[in-house]
């Protein structure tokens, strides 16, 4: 269904980066918002701050702290609710590795108990839109010249040991090439919290389908801008690597630097989202949303050195972490087909507007080579001295 202007909307993890720039178009045109959220210390830091974020204080919005692991917050949370925007979640890939039981607990055991609350209590909600990830589809899709579009599974530990970095065909053994991943390639999650985000998606189709409720799941590719995290040091490369270039340290590009991977714009991905709201065209289906375009992460990280400036270098170090995929970008036909959605944010725009607000940010502390530690000392990420700069 399209929600009019005047349904409140709950937005699950409503003060993190994607669910506050969704509140901010959304408080534009004074739609009456909830923005729950738990305010984890891990994204928010000890003492979060949203002073720049004036719109919070507007009379349609209201923020409520609470955890969507618990059943008592839905039932304050969906009070006069008539759409769930769900962002609530732990989101960092490696940390998930070893950190399983929160992760289940927060993504799975989060939309169990929302649908729980809206399968067996009276409720006014007629929609849900669900943030998916791309990292549902592990490899993304290659095209093979004998075998057409192909879907390789993770990459092996021996071939990575072995710094064989590019994927080969899974049917004839030939050299592939990335190409765009459609919504219909089957799903091979390479990490917890892929796997996580893979049964959300399937809880909230056959639970909405179920119980009548409009679903629209989103497979959003790796979103960047202003006001994403700067202190989670488990997520965004562009946090981290803007942080690295700022405290002078030198960026450790991963196996060889041209693994890539789609980059789009926050305000993109919330423009995707509104246009899902304002209409039924995206009801029961599920959408990429994404750039369309891949961008290794060697020239992400020569554009952000360009842009905050310094004298430090990128180091292609070789390491490599297991579950990582080589490339993946999105195919947009199916949500320009259904919503009229194309970005609109080119790359380097993007990034002008991230650096240009990242500058007036404090400079972090490196949490990042404790999160590094972390992923060595259990196997999980690899490390050798074949090293160069570049
Ligand atoms: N940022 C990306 O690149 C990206 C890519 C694909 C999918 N997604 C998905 O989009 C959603 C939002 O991501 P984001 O980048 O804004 O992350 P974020 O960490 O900035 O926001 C998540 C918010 O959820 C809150 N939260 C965490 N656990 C909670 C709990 N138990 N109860 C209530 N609130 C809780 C956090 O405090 C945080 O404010 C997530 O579901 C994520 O999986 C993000
Ligand atoms: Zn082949």
């Amino acid at each position: 269904m399209a929600i009019k202007t005047n349904d409140k909307i709950l937005i699950t993890g409503g003060l993190g980066f994607i669910g506050l720039e969704i509140a901010r178009q959304l408080a534009q045109r004074r739609q009456p918002l909830v923005l729950l959220d738990n305010l984890s210390q891990q994204v928010h830091g000890a003492l979060p701050n949203f002073s720049d974020r004036g719109f919070l204080h507007n009379s349609h919005v209201q923020v409520l702290r609470g955890d969507v692991r618990e059943s008592d917050t839905w039932a304050t949370a969906l009070k006069d609710i008539r759409c769930v925007i769900h962002l609530a979640a732990e989101t960092g890939t490696g940390q998930s590795m070893y950190e399983i039981r929160r992760y289940t607990d927060t993504n799975v055991g989060g939309t169990a108990t929302l649908l729980d609350y809206l399968a067996n209590q009276r409720h006014s909600v007629e929609k849900i839109v669900l943030a998916s990830s791309r990292s549902v589809y592990g490899e993304g899709a290659y095209l093979c010249e004998r075998c057409g579009m192909v879907y390789p599974p993770e990459r092996p530990a021996a071939m990575l040991c072995r710094h064989q970095w590019e994927p080969l065909c899974p049917k004839c053994g030939a050299m592939i090439h990335a190409t765009a991943t459609p919504e219909c390639a089957s799903p091979q999650p390479a990490s917890v919290y892929a796997a996580t985000k893979l049964a959300q998606e399937g809880l909230v189709r056959i639970a909405a389908a179920a119980l009548g409720i409009g679903a629209v799941i989103f497979r959003f590719q790796n979103v960047y801008g202003e006001g994403q995290s700067l202190k989670n040091p488990y997520t965004g490369i562009l946090s981290i690597f803007s942080n690295q270039l700022r405290l002078g340290k030198v960026l450790d590009l991963y196996e060889d630097g041209r693994e890539s991977r789609d980059f789009v714009h926050v305000s993109d991905v919330a423009r995707a989202v509104l246009l899902s709201l304002d209409s039924d065209r995206a009801d029961g289906f599920t959408l990429n949303v994404g750039s369309g375009l891949d961008t290794s992460v060697a020239t992400i990280a020569d554009l952000l050195r360009e842009r905050i400036g310094g004298h430090t270098s990128a180091h292609v170090s070789g390491h490599y972490r297991i579950g990582d995929v080589r490339h993946e970008y999105a195919d947009l036909s199916g949500i320009r087909k259904r919503l009229g959605f194309a970005p609109e944010i080119s790359l380097e725009a993007g990034l002008d507007r991230f650096v240009a607000w990242v500058k007036g940010q404090p400079v972090e502390s490196d949490r990042l080579s404790q999160a590094s530690e972390e992923l060595a000392s259990r196997g999980l990420m690899q490390r050798d001295d074949q090293a160069i700069t570049v």
